[in-house]
This record gives C-alpha cells, sequence and structure tokens, in this order.
C-alpha cells in the first residue's frame, strides 16, 4: 500500500469498516523509537533528550510589566489608584467585560440581584455598593479579580491585565453612580440628577 494510502486509511480508521487494511503493521507506529521525558540521550551535547528554553525566553503565560499594573499593590499595600489612563474607551470596555464576567452573579447593576446569587445560599454574591466594598482601593478589586476571593473563582485567565484595569474603573464608576454627593457634579449633571429625584 503506498505511503498516502497509509495516510487515508489511518484518517478513515473509524469510519472504514471492512475496508482492507491488511498489511499496515499499525503496532509499529505506536512501538516506535521514541525518548521519554528526562530520559539522558547521547544525541546532544550536555547528555539530556529535554532542551532548556533560549536564554531569557518567557512563557506566554507570564504577564510581565511593571510590578503594580501587574500586582496591583505598591509598597505598604494595596494600589490607591488605576495605573493606566482612565477615559471612556477604558470604561466603556470595563462595562462590556463587567457585564459578561461579573453581571452574572453581582447584578448588571453591581448590587447583588441575579439569578445566581438566588441559588448560591451559602455566601451569595456580595451588593458592590457596599459601603465596605465602596471603600476598597483600585488595587484591592484588582486583587479579587486576578486572584479570586473565598467562593468566587479568579477571572486571571477570561481577563487579562488591561482588562481586569478596565473593569476595576468600571465598577468605581459603578460605585459613584449610586454614592456620589450632588455637589460634586458639574452644574448640569447636576441639573440632571435632581430632575430625576423630584
Ligand atoms: C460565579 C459568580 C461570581 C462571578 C461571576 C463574580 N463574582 Fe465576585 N463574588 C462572588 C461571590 C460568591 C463572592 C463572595 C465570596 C465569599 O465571600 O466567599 C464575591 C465577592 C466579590 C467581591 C468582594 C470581595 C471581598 O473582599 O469581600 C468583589 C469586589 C467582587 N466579587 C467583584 C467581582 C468582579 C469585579 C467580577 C467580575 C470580574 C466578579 N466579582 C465576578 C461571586 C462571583
Amino acid at each position: 500500500m503506498s505511503r498516502r494510502a497509509v495516510l487515508v486509511a489511518l484518517a478513515l480508521g473509524p469510519f472504514a469498516a471492512g475496508c482492507d487494511d491488511e498489511g499496515v503493521d499499525f503496532e509499529r507506529m505506536i512501538h516506535q523509537f521514541r525518548y521519554d521525558p528526562y530520559e539522558p540521550s547521547q544525541f546532544f551535547s550536555d547528555g539530556k533528550i529535554m532542551r532548556d528554553p533560549p536564554r531569557g525566553t518567557v512563557h506566554r503565560d507570564q504577564v510581565i510589566g511593571p510590578p503594580e499594573l501587574v500586582t496591583g499593590l505598591e509598597e505598604g499595600g494595596y494600589l490607591s489608584y488605576v495605573p493606566i489612563p482612565v477615559d471612556r474607551a477604558l470604561l466603556t470596555r470595563g462595562e462590556n467585560r463587567f457585564r459578561i464576567f461579573c453581571a452574572t452573579c453581582h447584578g448588571e447593576l453591581g448590587n447583588g440581584v441575579s439569578q445566581v446569587a438566588e441559588n448560591m445560599r451559602l455566601r451569595p454574591p456580595p451588593s458592590l455598593h457596599e459601603e465596605r466594598l465602596r471603600n476598597y482601593p483600585a488595587g484591592r478589586l484588582y486583587r479579587v479579580i486576578e486572584q479570586g476571593y473565598g467562593l468566587m473563582p479568579s477571572y486571571r485567565e477570561e481577563l487579562e491585565v488591561r482588562d481586569r484595569w478596565a473593569v476595576v474603573a468600571f465598577v468605581q464608576a459603578l460605585q459613584l453612580s449610586q454614592h456620589v454627593e450632588l455637589a460634586a457634579l458639574s452644574p448640569e449633571l447636576r441639573k440632571e440628577a435632581q430632575s430625576w429625584l423630584r
């Protein structure tokens, strides 16, 4: 059988019942010569079969960057500010990620009202407007996203560094939206807010 025919026979394997595969030595492929991990070998001059990564290689999962940006910590504790420029684009991104990854449990408004919260009797996701959480420095919110907290899983894999900060900025905006002092608003916004209060 030609090489091509063998490949086709292998690819069709499970579907090819009745096909004539006599003469194909599958055993030989299963038991071909190979090295196991950590096995010694004369092939390379250092006697190891496993290769070291080239010097300076950075693992693709390893996040590099300024420590405060990556960890949310600075000397003496949590970072008190979002370490990237907070503009509309960042907040929009944060809102988008929040609605996908956080609102399912903490609610669209961050008030802890969600179907999941109703079903999580043990320790439901808290309202992010609780005074305790409103007082969290930015770095602490970042850590909760990055590391997880108690029953809440980490969102490190789903949200890369910039997205985590975008969510932090959005959560802070959400918190402000429910608790800002009227006096702190610009005259136009104050007028708008007062029209809702009536
Ligand atoms: C699967 C449901 C779920 C999702 C999704 C979720 N959380 Fe949570 N979160 C929880 C639960 C449950 C707790 C309370 C954990 C505990 O006390 O053990 C919590 C706690 C928190 C806290 C308070 C931590 C503290 O120190 O008390 C913050 C802040 C928070 N979550 C933010 C977020 C953000 C931001 C996201 C989106 C990236 C998110 N959560 C996604 C379930 C969730």
